[in-house]
Parts: C-alpha cells; sequence; structure tokens
C-alpha cells in the first residue's frame, strides 16, 4: 500500500531516526514532518532528505488545530506517527506546564482532527493513528517484579510519563468510543544517533569528549532497559503494517542494565575508541554521584512476547554493538552536538544538578 505518513515530532531524536529509516524502507511512501523545532527539535537531522520529492517538512505546532486540519486534508494523510512530545523527565520536575499541554493537549487535537478527516472521507480501513509512548506509563519495579506486560496497571510517577499516560488513555477512548483506528506503542529507554545531549547516554558521550564531570543519580543502581532506536523503528514499522487497532504494543530490547555500569561501559568504550584525545584518561575517573532525581523510578523492564509473538519482531542490535555504534557516532559528529550546549542548555544543566 502507498502510504502517506504525517510524522510528528520528526525533528526530534526517534521521530527523525523514523524518517530515515522510513524513507529507506519504503521510497514510494509520502512522509510529511510537523514538528514545532523546540529546544529537541532539529532540522539538520532530516538534511539529507530535504531533496526528496516525497517528503516535506511543516514548521508548526500539533496543538495548532487549523494547521492540522489542513495538513491531513491536502496531503491526503491516512497514517499518523505521533512522536511530538516533551520527552524529558528532568525537565518535567523543573517545568511541567509544557508538558501537558505538549503531550494531553496536543494529543487530543491531533486526534481530533483525524477523527474528522477519516469520518469525512468514509472512515478507511487502512486509515492508522499510531501513539508512540513509553513505559513510564507503567511506574517503577521493585528488583523482583515481573517485567511491564501490556496488562500491567498504568502507575505513573513524573509529570512527563503522568501527562503520556493522559494521552495513553485518550488515544485509547478514540478507539473504544468511535472505532478510529489508533493503536499504542509502550517502549523503553532508546539510544543511538540524534539524541539530545540532555539523556544518559549521549550526555555520558559527550562529557567525556569535553572531560567533564559524568553526573550519575543517586547510588547509580537504578535500572533502564535499552534499546537501540533502530529497532525501536523497525518496531513501528511492523506495528503500523499488521498491529490490531485498538491494541497497545510494548516494545523492548531485553537489556536491563543499571546506571552505574552503563556509564563505565561508555567510558571503556571511550577510552578504546578515542584513546589519543580524551582530556581525562580513564574517563570513569570523570564519574560523579550526584543529587538524586526526586521521585526517580528505581527499574524499568518490558516484556515484550506480544509483538514477538503476534507481528514477529525482535530487536537485532546487542547493547554491546549498539553503544559502540553510538560513542563512535558522538566521536564524529562534534559538529551537530557542539551547537546544541547553548547557553539556553547551559542554564537548563545549572538549574539541574547538584554537584556536591
Ligand atoms: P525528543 O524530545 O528528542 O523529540 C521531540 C520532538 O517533538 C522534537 O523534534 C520537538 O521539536 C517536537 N515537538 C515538541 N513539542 C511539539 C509540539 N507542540 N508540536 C510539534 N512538535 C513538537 O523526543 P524523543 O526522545 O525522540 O521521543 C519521541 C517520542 O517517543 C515521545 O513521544 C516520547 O514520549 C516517546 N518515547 C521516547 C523514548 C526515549 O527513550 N527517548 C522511549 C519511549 C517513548
Ligand atoms: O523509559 C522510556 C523513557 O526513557 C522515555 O519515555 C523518556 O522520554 C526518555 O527520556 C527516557 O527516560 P529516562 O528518565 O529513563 O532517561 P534519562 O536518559 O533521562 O535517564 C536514564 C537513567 O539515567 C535514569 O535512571 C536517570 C539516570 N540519569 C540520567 C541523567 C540525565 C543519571 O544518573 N544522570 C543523568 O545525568
Amino acid at each position: 500500500m502507498n502510504r502517506c505518513l504525517l510524522v510528528t515530532g520528526g525533528a526530534g531524536f526517534i521521530g527523525s531516526n523514523f524518517v530515515h529509516y522510513w524513507c529507506q524502507h519504503y521510497p514510494e511512501n509520502r512522509v510529511v514532518v510537523l514538528d514545532a523545532l523546540t529546544y529537541a527539535g532539529n532540522r539538520a537531522n532530516l538534511a539529507k532528505l530535504e531533496e526528496r520529492e516525497n517528503f516535506r517538512f511543516v514548521r508548526g505546532d500539533i496543538c495548532d488545530r487549523s494547521l492540522v486540519e489542513q495538513l491531513l486534508q491536502s496531503e491526503n494523510i491516512d497514517t499518523i506517527a505521533h512522536f511530538a512530545a516533551e520527552s524529558h523527565v528532568d525537565r518535567s520536575i523543573l517545568e511541567p506546564g509544557a508538558f501537558v499541554k505538549t503531550n494531553v493537549v496536543g494529543t487530543y487535537t491531533l486526534l481530533e482532527a483525524f477523527r474528522q478527516h477519516w469520518q469525512i472521507n468514509s472512515k478507511p480501513a487502512h486509515y492508522r493513528f499510531l501513539h508512540v509512548s513509553t513505559d513510564e506509563v507503567y511506574g517503577s519495579l521493585g528488583p523482583d517484579d515481573p517485567a511491564f506486560s501490556e496488562t500491567t496497571p498504568y502507575a505513573p510517577n513524573s509529570p512527563y510519563s503522568a501527562s503520556k499516560a493522559g494521552s495513553d488513555h485518550l488515544v485509547r477512548a478514540y478507539y473504544h468510543t468511535y472505532k478510529l483506528p489508533t493503536i499504542i506503542t509502550n517502549c523503553s529507554n532508546n539510544y543511538g544517533p540524534y539524541q539530545f545531549p540532555e539523556k544518559l547516554i549521549p550526555l555520558t558521550c559527550i562529557n567525556i569528549l569535553m572531560g567533564k564531570p559524568l553526573p550519575v543519580y543517586g547510588d547509580g543502581k537504578n535500572v533502564r532497559d535499552w534499546l537501540y532506536v533502530g529497532d525501536h523503528c523497525s518496531a513501528l514499522d511492523a506495528v503500523i503494517h499488521r498491529g490490531i487497532p485498538g491494541e497497545t504494543y510494548n516494545i523492548g530490547g531485553n537489556n536491563e542494565v543499571e546506571n552505574i555500569n552503563l556509564v563505565r561501559m561508555i567510558c571503556q568504550l571511550m577510552d578504546e575508541l578515542a584513546p589519543s584525545n580524551l582530556p581525562v584518561r580513564p574517563a570513569e575517573n570523570l564519574i560523579t554521584f550526584v543529587k538524586d532525581r526526586p521521585g526517580h523510578d528505581r527499574r524499568y523492564a518490558i516484556n515484550a512476547t506480544k509483538i514477538k509473538t503476534q507481528l514477529g519482531w525482535t530487536p537485532s542490535v546487542t547493547l554491546s554493538e549498539g553503544l559502540r555504534l553510538t560513542a563512535k557516532w558522538y566521536l564524529n559528529h562534534h559538529r551537530w552536538w557542539q551547537p546544541l550546549l547553548s547557553p539556553d542548555y547551559q542554564d537548563y544543566y545549572q538549574k539541574n544538578y547538584i554537584f556536591s
């Protein structure tokens, strides 16, 4: 089928990886990116695609109903891949308002516009609204708890995860009430190229390259389940093509690691990959324990059995391969990340971290 996609948040980390993935695998499909270019959005992430006939970038806000309606109609969109969000937990603790606006009101605005568009076009069966969400909506696990499944009750703990949970509930309700063909995915922590420097893995890579302290929250024993971003994209491909409307699919890498061990792995990789130009060697000497994140979830883990058995998806990149690819990418893309360490970013950094 020749789909026409509206990708919201397509200039961000996962969204831009997804757009590259989609244009490579389905060059006949049209892809329209709608992105507000907040601090986390970067048009340069899509630079290689700008010349393509089948590609269009629109700068705009998902809360702008008339813009969304006009794009759905004029581009004859049949599939929304919805990535746009405020995505950083620490920023949601400092300033939650933008999270409620974009994640809840923005998702509502897209749903309403898409419902109208779907109804006007006589409810085509192939239309899809893919809502890209997070495992954080399920809350925090103890060390021996089973991994999150699609039936785990929601228990979001941060303003970020609460706003994502709110958006998930709206998406679910639009299927239940109107039969709008929505699908929700809840994914674990992603890493890879084009991730904004504020997140743990890029922050660690970049700070090693600059010889700056590597802040580790609390005792460093919080656990995350890491997935290479390319594998997330292939999972979303499976969900768009074979997922069942009204269903939820958990996506995860089966790679649970304590933060401190992950940071040590990156240090060792950087020591190996950049032996001559690290300001501090071994990089582990930069590790600095800092004041914990308020309400810090202890452990996330995803049970991805459903997507494996029902849609035939499994991740293909191991954690050690993915970390090596990612460390090399940051090592070779100074020109991408250096401008992102702007005065605004420094201001956020000052506010967020307490180095005792
Ligand atoms: P990101 O912060 O890197 O990118 C978000 C993008 O959305 C940016 O390009 C930004 O400009 C855009 N945006 C923000 N507000 C907007 C608005 N009002 N209108 C239009 N565009 C707007 O985020 P990411 O890490 O790529 O995450 C993408 C999605 O995946 C989010 O919905 C997030 O909740 C979800 N997710 C992320 C992870 C992860 O580990 N990063 C894991 C699971 C799920
Ligand atoms: O689980 C999926 C979620 O993963 C996504 O929904 C979010 O959008 C994404 O940001 C990510 O959330 P986390 O809070 O888990 O990611 P972050 O990279 O911020 O932190 C990963 C872990 O590392 C977490 O336990 C906090 C810790 N950490 C993070 C930073 C930035 C540190 O110890 N030091 C740091 O400086």
